[in-house]
Order: structure tokens, then sequence, then C-alpha cells
């Protein structure tokens, strides 16, 4: 007889659309189709939206709308909105723009975190740390993004003891949630989970989130290794939208209507509708002028 891994019974989708999605735009998203992007997901029964992020308007021209996004929101009962915050200057910004709940980011590739970030993986710590005090000053909750967990478009592969030590220096440091990022999608199944699970050794696995880009195809074979592995909380970009500015030809995350099909068809909770996600995915797809890249945003019938 065969035996099946024990799946969590609920897993938490954090839609990142907004920003890892919007972020890598070439043309100039206007705010009105921002808006009806986030009011679609608002509708879906996602619990976190990912809204927008106060980043150097140069270095990210998307974003440099973060201050309007937040001005004109009017946030529903019961769903939290994480801000990308880079720096003290980036939380002096959100905290004005009266963010409730921010996301900083460090990698586990020094050349990586130069590019993106202008700083070594030390000096990004020592950064967090005066950001972290203040979040949990104002009682917001932290999350703390990890980039290039499994491979680096700069370094090539990456030591699983390097992201462990990047993790566990997070952790100390007061972030609540501890996102590993999988930046250009070069990850596999085994490497994701082994990665994770040296992860979790030393911090709670509720604490961890995974976050997959999709270039190579294995997102939802890696996202499947982690929940086996215990995994209960998954990031994910409505149609598959995005990639990072700073790491050339990596695609975007992978599909939020992809992964909320698997977990729905496995009769893992995740309170979405499927539906409304992928007419959303259908909007932005189709005000952005391109393929969806979610496979079920394409086959499903509304
Ligand atoms: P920098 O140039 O090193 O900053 O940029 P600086 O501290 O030297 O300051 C230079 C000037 O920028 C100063 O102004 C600062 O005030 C200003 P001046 O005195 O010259 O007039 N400044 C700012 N202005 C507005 N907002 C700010 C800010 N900070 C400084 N926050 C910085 C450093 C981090 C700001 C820059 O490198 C940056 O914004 N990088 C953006 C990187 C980015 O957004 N990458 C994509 C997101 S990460 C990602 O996608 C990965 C993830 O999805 C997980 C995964 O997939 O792995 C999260
Ligand atoms: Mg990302």
């Amino acid at each position: 007889m065969s035996t099946y891994p024990d799946y969590p019974e609920r897993v938490t989708v954090v839609e990142v659309g907004l920003r890892d999605g919007l972020q890598n735009e070439r043309q100039v998203i206007p705010m009105g189709v921002k808006q009806s992007l986030l009011h679609r997901l608002e509708r879906t029964g996602l619990k976190t939206i990912e809204l927008t992020g106060f980043v150097h308007p140069l270095w990210v021209p998307q974003l440099a709308d973060a201050e309007q996004m937040l001005a004109e929101h009017k946030p529903v009962k019961g769903i939290r909105y994480p801000v990308l915050v880079p720096n003290l200057t980036g939380m002096q910004r959100a905290l004005s723009a009266g963010a409730s709940e921010i996301a900083l980011f460090t990698a586990a590739s020094e050349g990586f975190n130069q590019k993106n970030i202008n700083c070594s993986i030390e000096e990004s710590l020592q950064r967090s740390t005066p950001v972290i005090e203040l979040a949990k000053a104002n009682n917001m909750r932290v999350r703390g993004y990890i980039s290039c967990v499994l491979g680096c478009p700069i370094e090539g592969k990456i030591e699983v003891s390097e992201v462990v030590r990047v993790a566990e220096r997070l952790y100390a440091m007061g972030c609540d949630e501890i996102s590993l990022g999988d930046t250009i999608g070069v990850g596999t199944a085994l490497k994701a989970r082994q990665m994770l699970e040296a992860v979790a050794a030393n911090i709670p696995m509720q604490q961890l989130a995974v976050h997959f880009h999709d270039t190579n195809g294995q997102a939802l074979a890696n996202i499947l290794a982690c929940l086996e592995a215990g995994v209960q909380v998954v990031d994910s970009s409505v149609a598959g939208l995005g990639g990072c500015p700073y790491a050339p030809g990596a695609t975007g995350n992978i599909a939020t209507e992809d992964v909320v099909y698997m977990l729905q068809g496995m009769g893992i909770e995740t309170g979405i509708n499927l539906d409304a996600l992928v007419a959303a995915g259908r909007f932005i797809s189709g005000a952005l002028g391109r393929t969806n890249a979610s496979a079920v945003g394409r086959a499903w019938k509304l």
C-alpha cells in the first residue's frame, strides 16, 4: 500500500504581484490599473497582498507612486498589506504613508546584494536593525526576504550554510517571517526541500515562507517538495507577473492561479476563490497587453 506525505491542512498564499510583479515592467502602469488590480485581488479571498515598495524611485521607477498607492487605498478588514522597505529612508517613507506592515530584504549572495541594494550582506543586516526597531515600536509585523537561496545570477552556486546563516540573523533580529527567495528560478525540488529543512532546523517552520520564480518551470514542483517538509506560507504573483530588475532573464514568480489550483486539487485550504483570481489575472494580462503566464489562467473556463 502506498503512503503519502503529510501536507498542511491550510496554506497562506502571499500575493506579491503588485510589487514583485509590476516592479519589472518597462511600461508605465497607470495608478488606475494598479488600483483596479488591487481591488480585484481583495475580492479573491487572499489574506496577504504586498502592496508596493518604498525603494529608490530612480532605481525602480514602477514603484515611484508608492505614497499615492497607500494614500488612496482603503484597507479591507482581515487583509494584511506589507510593503517592501530597503533601508531607514524607505521605512520613514512607509511610516509617513501609513503602512501597517513591512518586508525588508537581503540576500545569500554578496554579488547580488551589491547589485540589488548597493551594499554587502552585513551592511544590509546592520541597516535593517533600526528599521526593525522602528517597525516594532509601531507594532508592525516584519517579514524578511532572502534572495538567491538556490542560486545567483552573478555567483552561481550558493551554499545552503550561507542561507541558514542569513536566515538565523534575520530571525534573531526580530523578523516575524522569513521568505526564502529563488530569485532567478534555478532551484529544483530536492535542493529546495533540503535548503528549507536546513533553515528550519533553528527557525520554526511556521515562520518560514517560500518564494519561487518560475524561470525553468520548476516552481510548482519546488513548492510541493517544500509543502512535504511542512511549509505553510507560499508567495506567488497573479498571472505570473514580474521578475527582478537586478536579475536579468529571470521570469516572474509562480502564478498565484497555478498555486491555488494545485493546493485546491490536493484538498489544502487557501480561502481563495479561483474564479475571482483567474479574472484578476486576465484583467492585468489584458491591461499589460501580454499573454497570461499562468497555465490555469489561460485554460480556466469562467
Ligand atoms: P543607494 O544609492 O545606495 O542609497 O541606494 P544611499 O543610501 O547611498 O542614498 C542615496 C540617495 O538616495 C540619497 O538621496 C537618499 O536619501 C536616497 P540624496 O541625499 O542623494 O538626495 N534614498 C532614497 N530615496 C527614496 N527611497 C529610499 C531611499 N534610500 C535612499 N528608500 C537603495 C540604496 C536600497 C535605496 C537602492 O539600491 C534601491 O532602492 N534599490 C532597489 C532594489 C530593488 O527594489 N530590487 C527589487 C526588489 S528585491 C526583489 O525583487 C527580491 C524579492 O522579490 C525576493 C526574491 O525574489 O529573491 C524580495
Ligand atoms: Mg521575487
